[in-house]
């Protein structure tokens, strides 16, 4: 039996992985910590709070004295750290709130790892860390060896913690693994996020706001997807290594909301181009060929299998959707 500490789990991929672990590891004890931010949404877990072997803490992770006392009293196996502020557009106006999340927050639960031991930390990343590539140089893409090259104050604030994570590994022997995740998609998304707000927006015949010319390349994986590559890395990945995670499906910010709007029967006038973010990064690509090769993962959805279904869990949710706040 393992115990795991998952930070984040009341948010959109935490919460996703909470639901995959307790499926696919029935008989191992989780403590899911969130401290339920206006991104935290604690219906996300409903049906998880019943089980015996799932416990929620309301908590913040840059609450040194409570987090310690967690770790003393359950003695962690393996910590994934979820948690974080991750919405980039917020970043620029409040960077402040992203330091301390997404820096000292990760800094505690290693120090909490080191105090007390654990056989693994694992800390979520983003592609984002490397910073944009052009659109035109389709074959280039982002591997583990991409120099970090922040664009926001989100961004930098995660490469922070990930040269903390490293640094804690090599000075410290803290087994520590990082992964960095393209976007991803799926349920339980809080919509403010591209996909969930253009279904909510399109629903409701508003303007769908599309940044610049809607050029922007991301690539798109859906989130069981993270969640397979992450229990890979936790269980079988080699302490101070940094895993890339995707699955080749970029698209352009357009071509997603004119898919999204078919699916919907909605009219392409709905979009509605605003002025471009500030520093807006360009493409986004990820090269995933260590994890597959050294790991065995393999994505099971492309964009093409995994949009439907994430379209049609945001009709059937009105209710989810409308509890989170927005
Ligand atoms: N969404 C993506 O496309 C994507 C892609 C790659 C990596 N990531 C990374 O994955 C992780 C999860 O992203 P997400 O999209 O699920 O984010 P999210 O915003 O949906 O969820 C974040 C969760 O963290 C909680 N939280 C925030 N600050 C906290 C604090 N100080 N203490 C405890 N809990 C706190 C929030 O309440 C929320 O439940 C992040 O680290 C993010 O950087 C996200």
């Amino acid at each position: 039996m393992s115990k795991y500490l998952i930070t984040g789990g009341a948010g959109f991929i935490g919460g996703n992985f909470c639901h995959y672990m307790m499926n696919t590891y029935p008989k191992d004890k989780f403590v899911c910590l969130d401290a339920l931010t206006y991104a935290g949404n604690k219906n996300t877990i409903k049906p998880l709070l019943e089980k015996p072997n799932f416990n929620f803490v309301q908590e913040n992770i840059c609450n040194r004295e409570e987090i310690y006392k967690l770790f003393e009293k359950e003695k962690f196996d393996y910590v994934i750290n979820f948690a974080a502020e991750t919405h980039v557009d917020r970043s620029l106006k409040n960077p402040d709130i992203f330091l301390k999340t997404n820096i000292i927050g990760t800094q505690v639960l290693l120090d909490a790892c080191r105090k007390y031991g654990i056989k693994r930390y694992h800390q979520v990343s983003t592609d984002e860390v490397y910073g944009d590539l052009t659109l035109d140089k389709p074959n280039l893409f982002f591997t583990e060896e991409t120099p970090l090259h922040t664009s926001s104050p989100y961004s930098a604030t995660k490469a922070s913690a990930d040269l903390l994570g490293l640094a804690y590994y090599r000075t410290f022997g803290v087994p520590v693994t990082i992964s960095r995740c393209s976007n991803n998609y799926g349920p339980y998304q809080f919509p403010e996020k591209l996909i969930p707000l253009i279904i909510k927006k399109a629903l409701a015949n508003e303007p769908l706001p599309l940044y610049g010319s809607g050029n922007n390349v991301r690539d798109w994986l859906h989130v069981y997807d993270h969640c397979t590559a992450i229990d890979l890395i936790i269980h079988k990945g080699r302490d101070g290594e940094v895993y890339n995670i995707g699955g080749h499906n970029e698209r352009t910010n357009l071509e997603v909301v004119k898919v999204i709007l078919k699916e919907l029967g909605k009219p392409e006038s709905l979009i509605s181009f605003v002025l471009d973010r500030a520093g807006h990064d360009l493409r986004y690509a990820i090269n995933p060929d260590k994890i597959m090769k050294e790991l065995g993962w393999k994505p099971k959805y492309t964009f093409e299998t995994g949009i439907g279904p994430t379209i049609q869990w945001n009709l059937e949710n009105q209710e989810w959707f409308e509890e989170s706040n927005q």
